[in-house]
């Protein structure tokens, strides 16, 4: 039986430069996307630097039955869950009653229910490892986002439920939100199915940059980690501003 670091979402962008991170501290990873082929050229690379070959578990995670399926995919591998990292989601940027209902349901599908669903199945292995739980949410975690609504909500989700149960498991795993500010992925082109989300210049960090101070405060426990100096002076001013200014500011960024 060996014990491992699960990676959702880890086909592209962030999770995939966690991969890399993971791989690098000798972890032995299983990475879950929809795309069989991107996770297959991920796992190669891994491989191509002298890591063990990460297992790859094609999934949609938006499909209420994923959670099951991974749990049996691992199983029938004889895999235990060590470190689970759920950093799969995506956001729509637009007014709610002009976006597409099953998509907009989708992301909560996504970001919030799939999240919490392998979050609670895996978790009596990862206490019983002394692991931890990494979840990706956003610094739009720390404020509503008229024309991104959902999306924003689902982070504020993320960010509760995390800091809640990095109490309540304290001692006996870790447990790390990772907020990042504006990164170049493939985020910004799926949230605007008319051209790209225009994203923040002054705040972009890289996703190699989120990962690994991410993976990094991860293995501290930190409970929660915001990439760049930015974007930390933003998570930490937007709760203390007037709501009408914060609500105006977060629509601009989204338009
Ligand atoms: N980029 C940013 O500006 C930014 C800022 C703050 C927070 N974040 C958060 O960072 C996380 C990673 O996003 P990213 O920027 O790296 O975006 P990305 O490049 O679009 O990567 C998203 C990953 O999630 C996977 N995914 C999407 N839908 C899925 C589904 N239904 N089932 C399973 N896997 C699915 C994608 O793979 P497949 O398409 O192969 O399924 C891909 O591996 C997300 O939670 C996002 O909200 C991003």
């Amino acid at each position: 039986m060996s014990r491992v670091t699960v990676i959702t979402g880890a086909s592209g962008g962030i999770g995939e430069e966690l991969a890399y991170c993971a791989a690098k501290a000798e972890r032995k990873l299983v990475l879950v996307a929809r795309s069989s082929d991107k996770l297959k050229t991920v796992a190669e690379k891994i491989a191509a630097l002298g890591a063990p070959a990460p297992e790859i578990v094609a999934l949609d995670l938006a499909d209420p039955k994923s959670g099951e399926m991974l749990v049996s995919a691992l199983a029938q591998k004889n895999l235990k869950v060590f470190e689970l990292i759920n950093n799969a989601g995506y956001g729509l940027a637009g007014p709610v009653e002009q976006l597409d209902r099953a998509d907009q349901v989708g992301m909560v599908d996504l970001n919030m229910r799939a999240l919490t669903d392998l979050t609670l199945r895996f978790l009596p292995e990862i206490i019983a490892a002394n692991g931890g739980v990494m979840n990706v949410a956003s610094t739009a975690a720390f404020q509503p986002g008229p024309n991104m609504a959902i999306y924003y909500a689902s982070k504020a989700y993320v960010l509760s439920f995390s800091e809640a149960i990095w109490f309540e498991l304290r001692g006996r795993a870790r447990v790390t939100c990772l907020c990042p500010g504006p990164t170049p992925t493939g985020f910004s082109a799926r949230a605007k199915k008319d051209g790209k989300l225009r994203l923040m210049n002054l705040s972009m960090t890289s996703a190699a940059f989120v990962a690994s101070r991410g993976w990094e405060r991860f293995q501290r426990g930190q409970r929660v980690v915001v990439p760049g100096v930015m974007n930390e002076i933003a998570a930490t001013l937007a709760p203390l501003s007037p709501k009408a200014l914060v609500l105006w500011l977060a629509s601009r960024l989204s338009r």
